[in-house]
């Protein structure tokens, strides 16, 4: 017979799950997403497992299953490594009338855990038929596919269901169009209107169905600030008109981003407004060229700076006095065409001249490029090699470390 599906709501309900390695820690957190009480039994525990039992969210019983301990239960799970064990429970729990899924043998279970996956405001779940003989690896792909469809839009579920309505601020990442949280890819699918900035991933507009406007806000004319009241005014507008709208900015919104002016405008003209944070590039550009912002034992702090004006400039906040003091790493955005005046200002304030720094250009995407130099070589450097913007400086001992990785990786074939 095939299964019949159902939705269990657990909230508040009396789950009993008996053992505590692998398979119970995938378990378990899904039930208490779904706000199951749940009863741990295993004499040992996964780690992961004993933060759930200390922050309070489960009940932990450290011992061997007793008879009685299903009682009560909604829903039993037997996760031992033991069949005997499982057995007992299984044989408990049917006993009782309460269903009960076992580990081990799919066919000595009441009910079946079903690959399980959430795009949106849906939930999705797929079964094998047979999942005696069938590979579970098998609904796993079928969920994941689904799941990726609705995502990036090519599955629609636009019709019968609510339309999202407002602005979403949306952190796109750095470029490479992977780098994108779910949240935000989600929220893209379903835009009527996108505005998208220079820096974010737009090979994810080729994506969209083409009945949706998309607004280069890079080409916006009249200067910096007017152009961003026009971005709000559009923002706004095609809101009021009903339209959901998506607003997709490279890195994180609030990153050097202006998302929180953008929220603001929304927010005065009554339009309700959601932000979704991305991979900023200030820590994504250095990872994509083995660059940790920190490091044990060279790095215990990172700094954050926009260069879009230079040191001395009256615009300029920056305590350039500090950051050359400090041992902590920098990463500089909108910095190389003013990276001479700021390596002067940092070796002026106590940095060493053969401090290692790294610019890195493009990062993530296919041109990315990276040069290696110090602070009192960066500026011809980046000079002589043509480095263009977009690009993140680097100043500090990590440097270094990304040389260790990037030689080791030599050595480690894929
Ligand atoms: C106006 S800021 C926006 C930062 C963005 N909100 C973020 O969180 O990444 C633009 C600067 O970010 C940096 N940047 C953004 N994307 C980059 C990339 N793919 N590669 C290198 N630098 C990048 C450059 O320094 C660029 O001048």
């Amino acid at each position: 017979m095939d299964p019949y599906l159902l939705g269990l709501r657990l909230e508040g309900r009396r789950v009993v799950v008996v053992g505590g390695g692998a398979v119970a820690s995938r378990r378990i957190p899904a039930l208490l997403d779904a706000g199951a009480d749940v009863l741990l039994v295993s004499p040992k525990v996964a780690a992961s497992l004993e933060d759930l039992a200390a922050a309070g969210r489960i009940r932990w019983e450290p011992r061997g299953y007793r008879p009685g301990d299903c009682a009560g239960a909604w829903l039993v799970c037997a996760c031992t490594d033991d069949p005997e064990v499982n057995a007992a429970v299984a044989a408990a729990a049917e006993a009782q009338r309460t269903w009960y899924v076992r580990a081990d043998d799919a066919g000595a279970s009441a009910a079946w855990t079903p690959a399980s996956g959430r795009a949106g405001d849906v939930r999705i779940g797929v079964l094998s038929v047979d999942p005696k003989r069938g590979d579970p690896r098998h609904s796993a792909a079928i969920r994941d596919a689904v799941l990726a469809g609705l995502q990036s839009g090519q599955l629609s579920a636009r019709h019968g269901r609510r339309h999202p309505a407002g602005v979403a601020i949306i952190g796109g990442g750095p470029g490479d169009p992977g780098l994108i949280t779910v949240r935000g890819r989600q929220l893209l699918a379903e835009a009527d209107v996108v505005l998208t900035d220079r820096l974010a991933p737009r090979s994810l507009l080729d994506e969209l169905r083409d009945d949706v406007e998309i607004i280069d806000a890079g080409k916006i004319p009249y200067g910096r600030a007017m152009a961003q009241e026009h971005i709000n005014a559009a923002l706004v507008g095609h809101a009021q008109a009903g339209r959901f709208v998506a607003r997709l900015k490279g890195g994180d919104p609030f990153v050097f981003g202006r998302g929180a002016e953008e929220v603001l405008a929304c927010l005065r003209a009554g339009v309700p407004v959601t932000v979704v944070p991305g991979v900023t590039s200030a820590v994504g550009v250095p990872a994509s060229a083995w660059v940790p912002v920190t490091h044990r034992g060279v790095a215990q702090e990172f700094h954050v700076v926009s260069v879009h004006v230079a040191p001395g400039d009256e615009r300029s906040t920056v305590n350039w006095e500090l950051l050359g003091g400090s041992t902590g790493t920098l990463v500089l955005l909108m910095a190389v065409e003013r990276i001479g005046a700021v390596a002067d200002e940092l070796l002026r304030y106590g940095r060493s001249p053969d401090t290692p720094v790294s610019v890195i250009a493009d990062g993530t995407l296919p041109t990315q490029r990276t040069i290696n130099s110090t602070l009192e070589q960066v500026e011809s450097c980046v000079a002589e090699e043509g480095i263009r913007p977009p690009a993140i400086v680097v100043v500090g001992d990590v440097v270094s470390v990304a040389a260790e990785i990037t030689e080791l990786m030599r050595h480690v074939t894929a």
